[in-house]
């Protein structure tokens, strides 16, 4: 036996030393829905810049109010109720829809640059309503102007997951999945790689670990992304959107990089 441990003593040195065998790390661990003393380590309440965006929901969720946020058996529920105001207001983000419903939104606290040596994987598997004015969403979007966006996870009251990269507002890729409406888990995943020209992001877009798309960002290489879970409603999905409560439930995110 002795005799093959110069052997494992050199394959040990040779990864070590080569840089091709990139370390993974963990952004996001898959129980952060655990209590809500995780949730709050590694996740935001609200979208990045508010309760509101281009939808007919507004976001509520703070450490004193899971009314449209909870966890429980490290599943997040994201739950949209409708609100009967017969003069709603309306949403402070374009286009300034009126403001239907209450509903919930988190993002990370980390953001998310993929550099040449730093790629990413984000997954979960997501129970997602997709009645027409339903638009729940788990998605990756620039901290500083826009783009960068690209939406892993998008229903848009239909039966079928959208996969979106946008390198201007009109010039988008996107890829449909069929996505059944009985609500029940499915995953999806997304690696993020810096292209050879160090300046792209290829996207490979999974769902139940098959891939399904790859799609490209133009210049999204060293450009800080937020990760967003949401609950929006009406906007892109059509309206009217439902008359009752509406949930959306997620499992098992986690996030991870790769590289130095
Ligand atoms: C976005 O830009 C990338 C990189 O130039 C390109 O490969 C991709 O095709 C572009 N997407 C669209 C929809 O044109
Ligand atoms: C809403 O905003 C998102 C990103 O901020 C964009 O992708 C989407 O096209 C917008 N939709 C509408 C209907 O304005």
């Amino acid at each position: 036996m002795f005799l093959r441990l110069p052997v494992v003593a050199a394959v040990i040195t040779a990864l070590s030393l080569n840089p091709l065998v990139q370390a993974a790390t963990t952004v996001i661990p898959t129980d952060s829905f655990s209590s809500y003393s995780n949730l709050e380590k590694y996740w935001n309440y609200l979208y990045p810049w508010g309760s509101d965006h281009n939808g007919s929901g507004r976001m509520f969720g703070s450490s004193s109010d899971h009314s449209h946020i909870s966890v429980s058996g490290n599943v997040l529920s994201l739950i949209a109720t409708p609100l009967s105001n017969p003069n709603p207001p309306t949403s402070t983000a374009n286009p300034h829809p009126a403001i239907h419903y209450a509903s919930g939104a988190i993002h990370a606290k980390a953001q998310i640059t993929v550099t040449r040596d730093n790629s990413y994987t984000i997954q979960g598997e997501f129970s997602a309503p997709t009645a027409r004015g339903t638009w729940p969403a788990f998605w990756l979007t620039a901290v500083n102007g826009w783009p960068p966006e690209a939406d892993i996870g998008e229903w848009k009251g239909t039966n079928n997951n959208w996969y979106n990269t946008f390198n201007t507002s009109s010039v988008v890729r996107s890829n449909l999945v069929a996505w059944p409406s009985d609500l029940s888990f499915h995953s999806l995943k997304a690696a993020l790689t810096a292209e050879s020209n160090n300046a792209d992001v290829k996207l490979d877009f999974y769902m139940d670990n098959q891939l399904k798309a790859t799609q490209y960002g133009q210049g999204f290489v060293g450009k800080a992304m937020w990760l967003i879970i949401n609950l929006q409603m009406e906007g892109s999905s059509g309206s009217p959107g439902p008359s009752g409560t509406t949930t959306y439930k997620i499992r098992n995110v986690q996030v991870t990089r790769s590289g130095s």
